[in-house]
């Protein structure tokens, strides 16, 4: 654990708001998967722009706009190159996953769903990956199927001979719940197989491993800048060109057409098709600042560092009478996160006992109430890691629920 602890205590002396106290305590940030804290360079980034150079893009021919649009374009640039898309067409900024993924539900969807077409999911999905599907059903008539998952977390791949002939399959790359990493390139075979278009929730998977949309072969993937270091209100759209071209925009108004006459208007090209009204441009700054940040690093090394953690957190925390997690056994098969139940404990009183030590975890149903009520649970507790967390974090952890179960158990 000795490298482990070197690597996350090098990365840790960037991040600012790691140095605070909470309740007198340092504090131990175990909630990444929900937002990922910011490195020095990235807020130094945004902070730059608006010292700087802040003009709206795409529209001034002054110097400090130009500067701004070259900026806010390179950013998409630097998205491209790190997902390995063909080209920064194929990159539309958004506001987080979640409007990725609306972004698609309207825009494809909505052109090329039909009444009785099936849509199929999984259930291991969070909301914004279901409740999209849900609503084009509705509004379209389509059926929305669902691939279940097995006991250790794994989705039942057996099922998909059930499902032959599909209009979209919407999959997450990794859960946000079991962990569990599902093996997307299979999963694209399959759909190429029943004729769906695929799209891949990759919020937790681009944060934290090397992501090649061109090897994987998906037609669309989410994620967002704030789950990867970068800042809030910034998320990606990756979408095949051809795709893109055929949509419609999501969006209209300002920025998103070419010619606007008093009848009508010309789209503009991709991406800025879909990026309708000015942009956020110090989020994309911020996102690419976060990018150099994560290459510096190597994406095999953050990966290598989370599965670390991980295992050394499954070690600890099996030890403690009453501990149950979910999803896969193996942290290679799974992402740097730990959902669990401690026997007795409400998950809430647990994360509200846990902050009176400085130690932020999240407890609820994240935003998965569906995967949870297979699991036949209401809520869980969740820890995850980052490339800044340390193994005595996982022993503060471990440490505060052994006192937590003293005094309930007293
Ligand atoms: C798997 C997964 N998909 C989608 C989202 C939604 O991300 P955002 O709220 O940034 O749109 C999350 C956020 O927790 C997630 O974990």
């Amino acid at each position: 654990m000795k490298d482990v602890f070197e690597f996350g205590s090098r990365v840790r002396e960037d991040f600012p708001l790691l140095k605070r106290q909470v309740r007198g305590k340092p504090l131990v940030y175990l909630d990444s998967a929900a937002t990922a804290q910011k490195p020095i360079q990235v807020i130094e980034a945004v902070k730059n722009f608006y010292e700087k150079f802040n003009a709206n893009v795409h529209r001034g021919v002054y110097s400090i706009a130009e500067e701004a649009t070259a900026a806010y374009e390179e950013a998409r640039e630097k998205v491209a190159r790190f997902i390995n898309a063909r080209s920064p067409r194929e990159i539309v900024f958004t506001r987080n996953a979640t409007e990725a993924i609306n972004l698609v539900m309207y825009s494809w969807g909505l052109s090329n769903v039909r009444r009785g077409d099936v849509l199929l999911t999984t259930e291991m999905e969070h909301h914004s990956n279901l409740v999209p599907w849900q609503n084009l059903s509705k509004l379209k008539g389509a059926e929305l199927k669902f691939v279940g998952f097995n006991e250790e977390g794994f989705l039942r791949l057996e099922e998909l001979d059930n499902y032959k002939d599909v209009r979209l399959f919407a999959f997450t790359f990794a859960s946000n719940v079991l962990g569990t990493i599902n093996p997307v390139r299979e999963l694209v075979k399959y759909a190429k197989e029943a004729g769906a278009v695929t799209v891949v929730d990759a919020a937790q998977a681009v944060p934290h491993m090397p992501v090649d949309v061109q090897q994987l072969g998906c037609d669309f993937m989410a994620f967002s800048g704030h789950k990867m270091l970068g800042p809030m209100g910034i998320g990606v759209l990756y979408g095949k060109e051809r795709l893109l071209e055929e949509m419609e925009p999501f969006m209209v108004g300002g920025e998103m057409v070419k010619a606007v006459d008093f009848r009508g208007s010309e789209w503009n090209e991709i991406p800025w098709k879909f990026e309708a009204g000015t942009p956020n441009v110090e989020g994309a700054l911020g996102l690419a600042a976060a990018i150099d940040y994560l290459e510096r690093i190597g994406m095999d090394a953050v990966r290598k560092h989370e599965v670390k953690l991980t295992e050394y957190a499954l070690d600890t925390l099996i030890r403690i009478d009453g501990f149950t997690y979910y999803g896969p056994s193996s942290p290679e098969q799974r992402c740097g996160l730990v959902s669990f139940n401690l026997r007795g404990i409400h998950p809430h009183d647990l994360a509200a006992l846990l902050d009176e030590d400085g130690i932020a975890i999240r407890a609820g149903h994240h935003c998965a109430m569906p995967l949870h009520s297979r699991l036949g649970i209401a809520a869980s507790a969740r820890i995850s890691f980052y490339i800044y967390n340390i193994p005595s974090e996982v022993d503060f952890l471990a440490e505060s629920l052994k006192k937590i179960k003293r005094v309930l158990e007293a």
